[in-house]
């Protein structure tokens, strides 16, 4: 466990080896169940895994080929929207923390398959509503998950006390660096 989450990093190039549609649904199949508050289970999910022009058409209204210079052969293998019913959200709090906790044990089980994940806001949510032509009386977009299998596995973490050191950054052997805070730097003491 603790492995995994440590080895749970983002990851935004990939092989362009498909994912099979079923290990999706097996993924989910488990992620539904996670912790909701009141148990009101907003979350739904459209996995955008088999409309290759679908794909491509997400891929390029994420910021991945424009921040992070993510060439077209190295985009995610699908995108997994994940949307609400507008008329059931009665709390943002409600909606972000199941969401958070969702899209990480998500995230993690990826992981048991080999494959990994980026989770992203960039996309514009009307553009991908107006994409995937959803009722948007209905249904509102809250953010969308790219994943596929890795190009490189390696991630590493430095621990870091500067809160303004946040972007990660390539070693010298190439490897991606992630700064994460160190542990006395997240424990508040309460005088
Ligand atoms: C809510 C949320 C939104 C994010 N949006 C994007 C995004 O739009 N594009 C992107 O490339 N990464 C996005 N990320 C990934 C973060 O940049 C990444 O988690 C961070 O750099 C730390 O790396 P790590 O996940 O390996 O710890 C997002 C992450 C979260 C949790």
């Amino acid at each position: 466990m603790k492995e995994s989450i440590l080895n749970a990093r983002t990851h935004r190039r990939y092989r362009s080896e498909k994912v099979d549609s079923e290990t999706l649904k097996e993924i989910l199949q488990i992620a539904k169940n996670t912790p909701s508050a009141l148990n009101m289970q907003l979350s739904r999910y459209i996995i955008i895994n088999e409309d290759q022009e679908l794909i491509d058409k997400i891929f390029h209204l994420t910021n991945l080929p424009t921040v992070h210079l993510v060439e077209e052969e190295y985009k995610p293998a699908g995108f997994i929207v994940v949307v609400a019913e507008k008329e059931k959200i009665k709390s943002r709090d409600y909606l972000l923390f199941d969401q958070g906790i969702a899209y990480q044990t998500l995230n993690l089980l990826m992981g048991d398959y080999g494959l990994r994940t980026v989770c992203m806001f960039s996309p514009s949510k009307k553009k991908i509503a107006a994409c995937l032509d959803l009722d948007t009386d209905k249904y509102e977009v809250c953010y969308t998950i790219g994943y596929g299998y890795p190009i490189a596995q390696k991630r590493n973490i430095v621990e870091t006390t500067d809160p303004t050191f946040w972007k990660y950054y390539k070693d010298e052997d190439g490897n991606y660096t992630v700064p994460k805070l160190t542990l006395d730097t997240v424990l508040l003491e309460i005088k």
